[in-house]
């Protein structure tokens, strides 16, 4: 089996992070969202993996390389323009060819892994198999209806859901999702959209099977998610300590300090990691915080954060809590009169005051 990746696409709910950056390289737990897809790939035993890419193909590239560092061999396969996730399947046959395969939209997070997925696919071999998990909100979601241990239909956000089943970004298929993808006609939003891609399987008599996963599944697209996806794995967090921590500090529960890492007069309260070559001074970190690489908080207070790579975050008088906070950021006090909130956000930036 082959596995293919979606990296490309607009990421536009994730605004502004993501005017430069590729979503799928946000960092859950210090680790782009990505690697963790990749990772399931192999621990699947699927190492021969397609990545399709966009405008971020650059920076996808820088950071996954040929794959080596994964136990996978990676191949790069442009999607000039972001027609929708079928139309990255479809750019994508060449490579794929007659093998069956697992799709992976490169933003999306499971708990659990995918080997028992895998082996049932390959065991029962449908055309096609979906994941679903349940949903408070199916409304929300393309929602799939099942009669007798079959999907027989689709719904993309439906008004009125026949159940609580939302599709999750994890799709296997077999040779005849290339029939699918070639004969289906773009959305009202003028994307070749996967929802169609499968209901035209089931209309062909093919047979698609759904897997409902017990284990958490987040779409990593929005900000609150991102910050849920790292908590997760926070919670699983296998601490260890490379950095630097003086005596004046305190570390309770479960911390990672990266390589190079620098604690001085602060209080780490776990689960909490804090990247390479960053500086925690005179600061709390509480639990369920990220802190990315070459990061410097100084005499300020943080809670369930994430803070991207070379950010500084200094002398803020109220605890930052439940926030996502992007490369190259600065949040200071001024010194200056007159006493004033002084700002330059980028377009579509999001600030709570006091
Ligand atoms: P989506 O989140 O559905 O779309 P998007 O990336 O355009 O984001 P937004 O809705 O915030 O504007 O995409 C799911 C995954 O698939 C994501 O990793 C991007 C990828 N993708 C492609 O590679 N090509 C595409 O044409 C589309 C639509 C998505």
């Amino acid at each position: 089996m082959k596995g293919l990746i979606l990296s490309g696409g607009k990421g536009t709910r994730l605004y502004p992070l993501t005017y430069t950056g590729a979503k799928q390289l946000v960092p859950v737990a210090n680790k782009p969202v990505l690697f963790y897809a990749i990772e399931n790939l192999v621990e699947a035993g699927i190492t021969d993996l397609g990545i399709v890419v966009g405008d971020t193909k650059d920076q996808i590239m820088a950071a996954v390389g040929d794959g080596s560092k994964f136990g996978a061999q990676v191949t790069y396969i442009e999607q000039p323009v972001p027609l929708g996730i079928a139309h990255g399947v479809k750019v994508a046959q060449d490579f794929i060819q007659e093998d069956r395969f697992v799709l992976f939209l490169g933003d999306n997070f499971v708990r659990d892994g995918i080997v028992p997925l895998v082996r049932n696919f390959e065991n029962e071999a449908p055309a096609c198999q979906i994941h679903l998990y349940k949903v408070p909100n199916p409304q929300d979601f393309g929602v799939a209806e099942l009669k007798d241990g079959r999907v027989v239909r689709l719904v993309e956000k439906p008004q009125a859901p026949q159940s609580d089943l939302a599709v999750i970004g994890i799709y296997m298929f077999d040779h005849h999702v290339f029939e699918a993808v070639n004969n289906i006609r773009p959305s009202a939003r003028g994307e070749l959209e996967i929802t169609d891609t499968i209901q035209y399987l089931i209309d062909q008599g093919l047979k698609v099977s759904p897997q409902i996963i017990a284990g958490a599944w987040i779409d990593t697209g929005k900000p609150g998610d991102i910050l849920e996806a790292n908590r997760l794995v926070l919670e699983e967090l296998q601490p260890h300590i490379e950095g630097q921590v003086d005596k004046d500090s305190q570390v309770n529960g479960k911390v990672t300090i990266e390589r190079g890492a620098r604690v001085k007069n602060s209080v780490i309260r776990g689960p909490a990691i804090i990247g390479e070559e960053s500086e925690i001074i005179n600061s709390y970190i509480g639990p369920f915080t990220s802190v990315y690489h070459h990061v410097l908080i100084e005499d300020s207070e943080l809670e369930h954060c994430i803070v991207l790579e070379h950010s500084r975050i200094i002398d803020v008088e109220s605890r930052i809590e439940d926030s996502l906070i992007g490369r190259y950021v600065e949040i200071t006090r001024s010194p200056k009169k007159p006493k004033a909130y002084k700002m330059t956000l980028g377009d579509h930036s999001k600030v709570g005051i006091l």
